[in-house]
């Protein structure tokens, strides 16, 4: 290890980023500037290194700069540059479209293209009002979808991220996300047998929203940013049922879970679910390159009228690399590694759950997983200033932990072995240690 950081190096970078930089985006920054990274380990400009539990926010699920998938990418950037892909194709368009609905359910038929998660999520609720002519969208309290208008709006993280513009965007209804150890909902005798979906049909529809206004419900298989959450089983029948009872569009936002971090390809695959669209993003180019993309049945995209993306979506060096990702998935045995690194999660989480008061709930669900700090077991209350703590005493430890939301994300590489896991849980565990005093 170099000096604690911030070292000397960052802290003079990081002060003179400060002056200039917008505050907000200054404020969110860690105290290091990282040098490189290989494989999951960051090293930062003061030569400290750190295993890293963040992979850039789950883009990058191969380890860093998986050699296959630059070597695609930077060839297809040699040969191409750039293209507006809505208006020229090129030979990368055609295979990439083709694969992703052939690993996908065989009810989504068409793609459209997207620069990243959050212009897919715009481009998803464009097509919902579209092929329903409705205007109400339907997205869960906790659930996190991107920082543009749209994608904002359907968002309920946290409510700072829409001060200032929540009244400005009608159109949108949430619900709490049907979360096993948060709900606010009884299961009552007589109902769907699911509490989220019994609010919603006996509260939300029944009072509030007309259904014939609405156009669907977006919604994270699992809850990413808001903390690793999966929903009950009986939700899913549930919501599935109301959507084909009033004719909503479902939506899954897989931009976050898609191509392997929840142990199957995509999140929906684990509970059956079909839905009629799906939004991808993140992970889709291997940590190497940005890319999205919508894809839909044909009634949520039987239509061609509806103007979607921009400039840079479908690059050709983000279809190479999202291509070469697909392969390498082929290639490796990812989710069975992703399946042992849940179990090995399991199993660490359990024990800090039995050693600390101050842990009121663990969850994994392939190599997404979180752990909730609460003042009280009994009471819940969250306790975001220790989640704050563990993490700072993570990173002195050389561990990065992601406690930028309501509790603390952890979220490895798709490849990492899992000695390399059980080393973070060590860390992690000392930091709690340090944490609670
Ligand atoms: C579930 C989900 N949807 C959409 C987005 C937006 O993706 P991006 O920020 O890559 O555009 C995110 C980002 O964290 C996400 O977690």
């Amino acid at each position: 290890m170099g000096a604690a950081p911030p070292g000397p190096r960052a802290q003079r970078i990081l002060e003179r980023l400060q002056a200039v930089l917008y505050k907000g985006t200054g404020h969110d920054l860690g105290p290091f500037v990282i040098n490189g990274k290989h494989d999951w380990r960051v090293e930062d400009i003061d030569g400290n290194m750190y295993l890293d539990l963040i992979s850039g926010m789950a883009s990058v699920p191969l380890g860093a700069a998986h050699p296959d998938i630059t070597e695609a990418a930077v060839a297809a950037l040699r040969r191409y540059g750039n293209e507006d892909t809505h208006y020229f194709a090129h030979e990368f368009v055609l295979p990439l479209a083709e694969k992703l609905l052939a690993i996908t359910s065989s009810h989504l038929v068409r793609v459209d293209m997207a620069l990243n998660g959050t212009e897919a999520v715009e481009t998803a609720v464009r097509f919902m009002r579209r092929a329903t002519g409705r205007p109400i969208v339907i997205g869960f309290m906790g659930g996190y979808h991107g920082e543009a208008g749209t994608a904002g709006a359907v968002g309920a993280e946290t409510s700072d991220l829409s001060f200032g513009y929540r009244a400005l965007l009608p159109g949108y209804v949430h619900v709490p996300y049907p979360n096993p150890y948060r709900t606010p909902f009884l299961v009552r005798p007589g109902g769907t047998g699911d509490g989220t979906i019994d609010y919603m049909r006996d509260h939300l529809l029944h009072h509030a929203i007309d259904p014939r206004e609405v156009a669907g419900v977006v919604i994270e298989p699992v809850m990413g940013s808001g903390g690793c959450v999966a929903p009950p089983d009986a939700f899913w029948s549930g919501l599935t049922d109301l959507c084909r009872e009033f004719d909503f569009l479902l939506c899954a936002d897989e931009v976050k879970t898609g191509f392997g971090r929840t142990g199957t390809m995509f999140a929906v695959e684990r509970w059956g679910v079909e839905p009629d669209l799906m939004a991808l993003g993140k992970a889709m180019g291997g940590g190497v390159m940005p890319i999205g993309a919508v894809l839909g049945t044909e009634r949520a995209m039987d239509f061609d009228d509806v103007s979607t993306g921009s400039t840079w979506s479908w690059l050709p060096a983000s279809c190479a690399a999202a291509l070469e990702t697909l392969a390498v998935f082929e290639r490796q045995p990812i989710l069975e590694n992703v399946r042992a690194l849940e179990g090995a999660a399991l199993g660490a989480l359990g024990s800090l759950m039995e050693k600390y008061q101050q842990v009121g709930d663990v969850r994994a669900v392939g190599c997404f997983m979180a752990v909730e700090f609460v003042k009280d077991r009994v009471t819940k209350e969250r306790d975001m200033e220790l989640t704050r703590r563990v993490a700072w005493e993570s990173l002195q430890q050389g561990l990065l932990v992601d406690a930028s939301t309501t509790s603390l994300n952890l979220q490895p590489s798709l490849v990492m072995p899992v000695e390399d896991l059980a080393r973070a849980f060590v860390i992690l565990d000392g930091a709690i240690a340090r944490a609670v005093g």
